[in-house]
């Protein structure tokens, strides 16, 4: 294969990720904010408040899904302070936007936009947030060096991934259902920078300076093994369960939730969501 094949190639792969990932979203956005995945919203504050957002500043929300850490900066930046909130799932934006009226707010705008290619000018930003979205994009260094020219000197950024406990063993088991049932389970984005070393390196490479790591257990029990049922049908997890021909579906979800039942103890099915917080700063 010559270097422009390749080159070209690369582009398709990238284009296919990204138009697969935004079906998958624009899919599960009316049940996203679904109870049992209410670790989004937890980890929205969490990100406002380690970011130490400011009344007056502006900020940018990339892949700002359903508005989790939207609604969170908007509520610390307002009045006076605003928030960009980017994601290509239209789906998604519409309900963030509900969820931003809801919380009384008033101080964002929602934009379909590429992560890789953001349509703002140069040294803009205060702080840069990405909740869960970064492991997704085709190309993350090319994301966080664009990220990195919209925000001001000295300007702040966090981004959020989950920890290789995250969401075992119900995720280990999931994968051994699904597979068994014939679908493929290509590598999971969602398991992509995992840990600070990986982080780190990234951040390095683009140019961040002042890094600093952060892992919470942002977990819960849910009720009963019906609710995990939720979040793999309202999540990432659901391109796996597309991928299932129509009349394999319920008999899969009978087997997958037999054998999430025994993880139940009295106080129900422990989802764990072990999530490191990366951040760091644009240097001056
Ligand atoms: C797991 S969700 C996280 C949403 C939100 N940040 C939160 O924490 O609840 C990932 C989001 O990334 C968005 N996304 C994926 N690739 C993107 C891209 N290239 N540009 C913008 N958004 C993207 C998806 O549409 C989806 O809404």
């Amino acid at each position: 294969m010559s270097a422009s094949q390749e080159t070209d190639s690369k582009q398709s792969d990238a284009k296919h990720q990204i138009e697969q990932v935004i079906t998958i979203f624009e899919q599960v956005a009316q049940g996203y904010d679904n109870p049992a995945m209410r670790f989004f919203p937890f980890c929205g504050d969490r990100i406002a408040l380690h970011l130490q957002l400011k009344r007056g500043e502006k900020v940018l929300d990339i892949a700002a899904g359903t508005g989790a850490a939207t609604v969170a900066a908007a509520q610390l930046t307002a009045p006076e302070g605003r928030v960009q909130a980017i994601d290509l799932a239209e789906n998604m934006l519409d309900k963030a936007y509900v969820n931003l009226q809801r919380a009384g707010l008033s101080n964002a705008d929602f934009h379909v936009m590429d992560a890789l290619q953001l349509d703002f000018k140069s040294n803009y930003f205060d702080a840069v947030i990405c909740s869960f979205g970064l492991f997704f994009l085709p190309d993350m260094l090319a994301a966080l060096k664009e990220w990195k020219r919209v925000l001001k000197p000295g300007g702040r950024l966090i981004f959020t991934s989950f920890t290789a406990k995250a969401f075992q063993p119900l995720a280990d088991l999931f994968r051994q259902d699904i597979i068994q049932n014939g679908v493929d389970w290509p590598e999971a984005k969602w398991q992509l920078l995992s840990t600070e070393d990986e982080c780190r390196e990234l951040l390095q490479q683009a140019g961040f300076t002042d890094f600093q790591f952060l892992t919470e257990q942002l977990g819960y029990h849910l009720n009963e093994a019906e609710d995990w049922w939720e979040v793999i049908m309202n999540s990432g997890f659901r391109g796996m369960i597309n991928q299932l021909k129509p009349d394999q579906l319920e008999s899969f979800q009978q087997q997958h939730l037999e054998h999430v039942r025994p993880l139940k103890n009295d106080k129900g099915v422990w989802m764990d969501v072990e999530t490191l917080f990366s951040s760091a700063r644009c240097p001056t």
